[in-house]
């Protein structure tokens, strides 16, 4: 597949395992974030190929101008994977909503940016590929996260629409939705609980997995490789999909 892929969020955790599983598979990769630095690294370890470019998803003009570089250099973007986001936690009550809104504008706004400047180069092409990482959150609520869950649930909902709208277009719009994945963020979560409640390793991490049927963390890889059949010629009739990848716990 020497398709060209651009994946937001592709510096870190999930982001760089599905840059780096679609440019296994012969993809052309632009991996954007707003840091160069994490981007480059994750360019270094691919070799050709790939290219890493700045940009904040949150910000029209600089996701307009990262999809021009990236077109630049591999052609129209027709895989577009939406893995930028971020995820405060804070009781309700006490969230600001300079905070909520900052919540809204990466999770949902961005994808919103993104898959608006990417669509035009996919219907002329007659040919796209759309996949956001959403959530579990996407799919049900979690105290404390009321924010990420609603900009999650917001983008699932854009998801379904969108793939209504470009059903005849040969483009698929499609969400998955991972519960807990094994990156630096729920390994950092795991050592400031120990730190903050003198509790074990195995203690912090059963905070994370007790509500999974499997009893784990998620691999960043079992997305990726999620990602990657979404965006394979024989996912062309899977389209407005939320594919849960959570160890059965929605089930
Ligand atoms: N880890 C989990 O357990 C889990 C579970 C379900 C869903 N998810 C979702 O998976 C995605 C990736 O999460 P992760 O766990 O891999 O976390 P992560 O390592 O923090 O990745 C988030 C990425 O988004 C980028 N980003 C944040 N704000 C941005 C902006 N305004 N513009 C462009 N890039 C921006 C960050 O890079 P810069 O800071 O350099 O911009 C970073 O590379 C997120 O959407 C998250 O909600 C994660």
């Amino acid at each position: 597949m020497s398709r060209h892929a651009l994946v937001t969020g592709a510096g870190t955790g999930i982001g760089a395992a599905i840059a780096k599983q679609l440019h296994g598979e012969g993809c052309n990769v632009s991996l954007v974030g707003r840091r160069l630095e994490p981007l480059a690294a994750v360019a270094k370890t691919l070799g050709g190929a790939c290219q890493a470019i700045t940009g904040d998803v949150t910000d029209r003009e600089s996701v307009e101008k990262a999809f021009t570089r990236a077109t630049d250099s591999f052609g129209p973007v027709e895989i577009l994977i939406n893995c930028a986001g971020v995820a405060p936690t804070a009781p309700f009550h006490r969230i600001e909503f300079a905070d909520w809104q900052k919540t809204l504008d990466v999770n949902l706004n961005g994808v919103f940016h993104c898959t608006q400047v990417a669509l035009d180069g996919m219907k002329s092409a007659g040919w796209g590929r759309i996949v956001t990482i959403a959530s579990t959150a996407s799919l049900r609520g979690f105290a404390y996260v009321s924010g990420y869950c609603a900009s999650k649930h917001a983008a699932l909902g854009l998801t379904r629409a969108l793939a209504l709208e470009t059903a005849r277009s040969g483009i698929t719009v499609n969400a998955v939705c991972p519960s807990y994945v094994d990156t630096d963020i729920v390994r950092e979560a795991i050592q400031d609980i120990m730190t903050k409640t003198g509790r074990s390793e195995a203690e912090a991490l059963k905070h994370f997995t007790q509500s999974s049927p499997q009893g784990r963390l998620i691999e960043a890889s079992e997305v990726a490789a999620s990602v990657s059949w979404l965006c394979s010629e024989n996912a062309a009739s899977v389209t407005g999909q939320a594919i849960a990848i959570d160890g059965g716990s929605t089930a």
